[in-house]
């Protein structure tokens, strides 16, 4: 239905602007976020019981491996419809502590010779305060969230360590865990701050931040004030959260040796791996291929899942890893999971394939056993 009718009306609505495409799901999605009758059916068709594929990281439950990836919902407009559409879990963001435009357009291409897209967005997002005050209004939702965050691009690199320490601060209590980009090609310097002692200052403030908070805030946890009354909901809002770093495709072996070893250092709980990549290595598509941006989708597929190995094997397995790059089918999601992921995402791979996706994928995963 999707591949028929769907997409190609869409790709040819959105034929020399892809993010018109990408906006108008967003606000149908959005739209449908707040209408529970159309949530509820959409979730008897795509998010069906997967009861062999449950798994349990950083004390969270996870119905099934397949996420949805940061950039798709940056500012959280339509969560529990992406709950609805089957994801176990939803990563908000990449959010900035300042609101920002992004890149000028156009700064999304896809290329589908290739399965591919090219994006300079640039952290286009509303800022924490926004997110904070949607996620408030919002409540719990049924899956995990995710929160990405980022260095607003007017702060300059040697701040960046608060910037992102604000975010932290002001979005702590709602999410379930948060995703440290450091890794985005569109923001001037941010990938710098992969290296060792940026990376280490920057985390070792970020924990400080999460041991405080929880500190200040236990008595909360002990005596829930929150509206529902709920100790859980309160408990997890002071609990220390799960902090992961999400890495680029293009390190070299030495750098994601030094990243795992500052992430081992800081008692990171995990790695995303990965964002995309700058190379256009054997891209059909060398028009489109010529613009600037990160490349996602199966183009990125090898080189991601060459890194999860990587991290499994240097880590021996001690650092939990969330797969992501070019996810487009079972025999994808397998091959990921086999390299080391516990978890998984998907982005370019819902922009191809359609609302089925995970779904699709998770059928498969239950009938391989
Ligand atoms: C248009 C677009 C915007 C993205 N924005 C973000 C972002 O804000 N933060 C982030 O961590 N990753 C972002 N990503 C990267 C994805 O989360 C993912 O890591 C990458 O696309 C590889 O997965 P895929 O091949 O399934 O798309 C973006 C990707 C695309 C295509």
């Amino acid at each position: 239905m999707y591949a028929t009718f769907l997409r190609p009306l869409l790709f040819s609505l959105s034929r020399s602007n892809a993010e018109f495409a990408h906006e108008r799901t967003l606000d149908g999605l959005a739209l449908a976020s707040r209408m529970p009758p159309l949530l509820a059916a959409l979730r008897r068709v795509y998010a069906p019981p997967t009861p062999t594929l449950a798994r349990s990281l950083f004390g969270l439950q996870f119905a099934h491996p397949v996420g949805l990836a940061a950039g798709m919902d940056k500012n959280g407009v339509a969560l529990p419809a992406w709950a609805a559409l089957g994801f176990s879990f939803v990563e908000v963001g990449t959010v900035t502590w300042q609101a920002q435009p992004g890149n000028p357009r156009p700064r999304l291409f896809r290329l589908p010779e290739d399965s591919a897209v090219i994006n300079r967005m640039g952290f286009n997002n509303h800022g924490a305060a926004a997110l904070a005050e949607r996620l408030k209004r919002l409540g719990r939702l049924p899956i995990p969230l995710g929160i990405s965050l980022g260095k607003s691009k007017i702060t300059p690199l040697e701040h960046a360590v608060a910037d992102y320490c604000a975010s932290f601060r002001l979005l702590r209590p709602y999410g379930d865990y948060f995703a440290i980009n450091v890794s985005s090609p569109n923001t001037p310097g941010l990938r710098q701050l992969q290296d060792k002692s940026y990376l280490n200052e920057l985390l070792a403030a970020l924990q400080r931040e999460n041991r405080n908070f929880t500190a200040e805030h236990a008595e909360d946890a002990e005596t829930p004030k929150d509206k529902s009354g709920s100790a859980r909901a309160a408990a997890s809002a002071v609990s220390k959260k799960p902090i992961l770093v999400k890495i680029a495709p293009d390190l070299s072996d030495e750098a994601m040796l030094e990243v795992l070893e500052v992430c081992a250092a800081n008692g990171v709980d995990g790695i995303i791996a990965t964002n995309t990549t700058l190379s256009r290595a054997g891209l059909r598509n060398t028009a489109i291929a010529a613009e600037t941006g990160g490349l996602s989708g199966r183009p990125l597929h090898g080189r991601a899942c060459d890194v999860i190995r990587f991290i499994q094997r240097e880590s021996e397995g001690r650092l939990p890893i969330i797969g992501v790059g070019g996810i487009f089918t079972a025999d994808d999601a397998r091959r990921m999971l086999d390299a080391g992921a516990s978890l998984l995402q998907i982005y370019t791979g819902l922009v191809y394939e359609g609302p089925g996706v995970a779904r699709r994928i998770c059928a498969r995963l239950i009938g391989e056993g």
